[in-house]
């Protein structure tokens, strides 16, 4: 912890001084906590932060006006569908493949206080998106013979509250040491002028600083040391909202495997035109995700002659990494994207103000930037309906509600499959509520190994695993 002497020259080297402005009415403790984070605070990287927000303010055009034209995109079937699998399978049963899921994000948009994987969005038992990640990993070693090892990014805000929890569950009935938790970093906010933000009179204001953030904190972490360490080929990487992934998926992993790809993409058909997907697109050698923020509506909307959308296919964030692209891309410098948001901050008087209007700029990386260093990285189509329904907001779309109803229709339409005659209204949704853990089985093929024959299909179904 630098001296309050110290922390003076680190602040006034980097044109921040005010972060003192209220040091005479602090007491003791809070004194130590703003020296502490001053110490922490990494204001070389800051200064890079105001170069990034200098040249956003240059820059004309959004990432999408350069030319580009769709990703080519694989849809897998028949031979090619089962070889895949039978690859992805052998990966497993030889223990070379991990599990990622980045949950360091804040969860804002859904208004949820704790870390957003405790969100629980089990329809009948309230369990934790954490619960159907974890229960689906068990399945794999089960089945497989070997553990899934997975690597769980917090953040400093929510990495105490995410191990509690893990703990509290006992793992989910994972063992505890193929449970890697790792912390990403943190940067501050930057007003226009480019000064870093009090959220308190005691502290600077920091945020995630992105889902990009994965690739460094896995090395700072020891975590990609761990993966070598386990002789791991490749991780599946996920975000912590989407409950209906295929975590590990064999078809998805043994093509990663198969093609000897560095980064494999699963992309799934827009909802519609606006919905908030990354696109893959391809600017001449180069395959990239553009975010939906970039595009214009003109983009958005173009379609082919047939009628179907130019930009069909967005990134639903679900990837295949090869750990030694991991191990290269530790160190490589992501680009750094600029977000004007609402922030909190205090005032003259020290009093904290939250704003009705942005007031600030954040930055994040995205790991999607990392395609522009992959050699093969094909885009594998998937049908949305089985893997995709994740929690944002609060209500509507991509919501706890349509999130429930999802789960509960994918979970009918794998015990129609297995002979229960589940009623639906006419849209395809159970009139009863259903619930599957993951244990008891994690596809349509693992159900019909299962005896059903107590199961009655005229009321909430409910199948768990004891342990
Ligand atoms: C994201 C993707 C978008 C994709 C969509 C699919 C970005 C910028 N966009 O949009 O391309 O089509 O999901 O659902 O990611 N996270 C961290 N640390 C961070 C920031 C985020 O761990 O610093 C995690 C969150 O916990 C969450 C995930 O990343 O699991 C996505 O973050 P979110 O901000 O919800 O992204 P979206 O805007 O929904």
């Amino acid at each position: 912890m630098p001296s309050l002497e110290e922390a003076r020259k680190i602040l006034a080297d980097a044109g921040q001084s005010h972060v003192l402005a209220f040091w005479d009415r602090l007491d003791a403790p809070a004194r130590e906590s703003l020296l502490a984070q001053i110490g922490r605070i990494d204001f070389a990287a800051v200064a890079k932060l105001r170069g990034v927000l200098a040249d956003a303010g240059a820059k004309a055009a959004p990432a999408a006006a350069a030319p580009m034209e769709p990703a080519p995109v694989v849809e897998l079937a028949g031979g090619e569908l089962a070889a895949a699998r039978a690859r992805g399978e052998e990966e497993l049963r030889a223990g070379r493949v991990g599990a990622l899921v980045v949950a360091g994000g804040q969860g804002s948009r859904l208004g949820f206080e704790g870390p957003k994987g405790c969100y629980p969005v089990g329809p009948i038992t309230d369990a934790p998106l954490f619960f159907f990640h974890a229960r689906k990993l068990l399945a794999l070693k089960r089945r497989y013979g070997r553990p899934v090892p997975f690597y769980v990014m917090t953040s400093e805000t929510n990495d105490a509250a995410t191990r509690a929890f893990f703990e509290e569950h006992a793992y989910f009935g994972l063992a505890k040491e193929d449970v890697f938790f790792f912390v990403q970093g943190m940067w501050p906010a930057l007003d226009p002028e480019g000064k870093v933000i009090l959220d308190r009179p005691d502290h600077v204001f920091l945020s995630p600083d992105g889902h990009g953030g994965t690739l460094a904190a896995l090395e700072r972490s020891g975590a990609l040391a761990d993966m070598e360490a386990r002789g791991l080929a490749s991780v599946f990487y996920f975000q912590v909202d989407n409950p209906m992934v295929d975590v590990a998926d064999p078809a998805f992993v043994g093509y990663h495997a198969a093609q000897g790809a560095d980064l494999s993409v699963k992309v799934c058909a827009k909802r519609d035109p606006q919905e908030g997907l990354g696109v893959a697109v391809r600017r001449g050698s180069r395959t990239e995700i553009v975010e939906y923020t970039e595009f214009t509506d003109e983009q958005k909307n173009e379609r082919l002659p047939d009628g179907e959308l130019r930009y069909k296919y967005g990134s639903v964030a679900i990837h295949v990494f090869s750990v030694p692209f991991l191990r290269r891309e530790a160190s490589a410098g992501l680009p750094v994207h600029v977000a004007h948001k609402k922030v909190p901050h205090v005032d003259e008087a020290g009093a904290v103000v939250k704003p009705s209007a942005p007031n600030a700029y954040k930055f994040e990386k995205f790991i999607f930037d990392a395609l522009a260093d992959a050699k093969v990285c094909p885009c594998v189509a998937f049908d949305r309906e089985a893997e995709f329904s994740p929690v944002k907001n609060a209500e509507g779309s991509d919501s706890p509600a349509t999130c429930r109803a999802d789960l509960s229709r994918k979970w009918a339409r794998w015990l129609r499959a297995a002979g229960v005659a589940v009623p639906l209204d006419e849209r395809g949704y159970p009139l009863h509520k259903i619930e599957i853990d993951p244990a008891f089985a994690f596809d349509a093929a693992s159900l019909a190994e299962r005896d059903l024959s107590a199961v009655d299909p005229a009321g909430d179904i409910l199948l768990e695993e004891k342990n």
